[in-house]
């Protein structure tokens, strides 16, 4: 009898213990969860945001009482979900993920699902999988509006002279980043107007997403398919203005153009967007190379991204700012999405330098 007792006491402590564990709803007292190790899965080093998103996530979630085990996948999807397999195995009590390949995480959600740690997805969405709970990111259709309003404004396009017509051509992001479609969407919104019109000429003809995307943002395939365009479509005319989604994949558009003797005289820059106000970009921004960028405050991103994991932790209701837009064909993901700002020549001090994200000495 005593024995029976003795072992229905652990069944029940345990299966007390496993409830605070997640969902802990008779649970305020913050103790459980200080302490708990939380893995941040990062996509690559190779760009200097991921480097700052993953060291904002570490900082914020340490600064809340966690641990954390910070994992950078080289921009390899199977490399990403070896390392998330590992840091499944390590008694992870939550996940934050900015995928690689959106589609290349199913199995390894499943199995975070089945050792019941729930997933924020960080800046890109997880598709295909009920086994992600909330994504903190951006409001990316807002990014390629951005992208887009800037180009007709600069051209000069929405004024009463009609000016015109303008050589664009289009690029765009990773096809397995689902933030892609969204930015490609938010700019076609704008620009497909005046390419009716044939106030903007795309010359190439590569006008359709899947001609226009750039395999893991990669500045130097963007670079490759640029000279490509330059050679085959511009024997005659000028580029007037180029659409890039992000700031790597606009440094090997300029490289293109540069060889191209563009930024010379009688040859100047096209209009030339980007996105993630890096380093590079904003001095090549200064020095009237590059000429906006949208700039997305990562220590925000990070902050938001920490508050989910805490809530979800503590059985609480993470601040969600948005039920609709971010469908991962199986679910709507709960999102809370932050505003994006463009940045140029104008506004860059007020912005970065205002704002502490660069200081002056960073962009001398
Ligand atoms: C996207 C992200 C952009 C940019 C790009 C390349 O997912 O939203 O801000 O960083 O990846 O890294």
């Amino acid at each position: 009898m005593k024995n029976v007792r003795t072992v229905s006491m652990v069944i029940l402590l345990s299966l007390a213990v496993a409830a605070c564990g997640r969902s802990g709803e008779d649970d305020d007292d913050r103790g459980d969860v200080e302490g708990a190790v939380i893995g941040i899965s990062m996509p690559t080093k190779s760009s200097e945001r991921w480097i700052a998103d993953g060291a904002n996530v570490k900082k914020e979630l340490e600064s809340k009482g966690y641990k954390t085990k910070l994992v950078f996948g080289e921009d390899d999807p199977d490399q990403q979900v070896s390392q998330i397999e590992n840091l499944i195995t390590q008694d992870v009590e939550a996940l934050v993920v900015a995928a690689i390949d959106n589609k290349s995480l199913n199995n390894v959600t499943r199995q975070a699902a089945d050792a019941n740690i729930p997933i924020i997805a960080y800046d890109r969405l997880i598709l295909g999988t009920k086994n992600v709970d909330y994504y903190a990111s951006f409001d990316n259709e807002r990014v390629g509006e951005l992208q887009g309003k800037y180009i007709v404004k600069a051209l000069g396009l929405d004024g009463d002279s009609k000016p015109g017509p303008f050589n664009i051509e289009l690029f765009a992001g990773s096809n397995d980043d689902n933030n892609t479609r969204y930015f490609f969407k938010g700019a076609m919104k704008i620009l497909q107007p005046y390419m009716d019109e044939k106030r903007l000429v795309v010359k190439s003809g590569q006008v359709a997403l899947n001609q226009i995307t750039t395999l893991r943002w990669d500045g130097a395939t963007a670079q490759k398919r640029m000279e490509d365009i330059l050679t085959s479509s511009y024997k005659a005319g000028r580029v007037d203005a180029v659409l890039s989604p992000y700031d790597g994949i606009s440094i090997g558009i300029i490289s293109a153009l540069k060889s191209d003797a563009y930024g010379s005289k009688g040859k100047p820059w096209p209009v030339i967007t980007g996105q993630d106000a890096e380093l590079a970009s904003v001095k090549s921004i200064m020095s009237g190379e590059q000429t906006q960028t949208v700039y997305k405050d990562l220590r925000k991103l990070a902050k938001v991204a920490a508050n989910m994991v805490d809530a979800t932790l503590k059985g609480e209701k993470p601040q969600i700012n948005d039920r609709k837009s971010y469908d991962n064909r199986v679910k709507v993901v709960p999102a809370f999405l932050l505003q994006p700002v463009s940045v140029d020549r104008s506004n860059y001090e007020k912005v970065l330098i205002g704002g502490g994200w660069f200081t002056e000495d960073d962009l001398k």
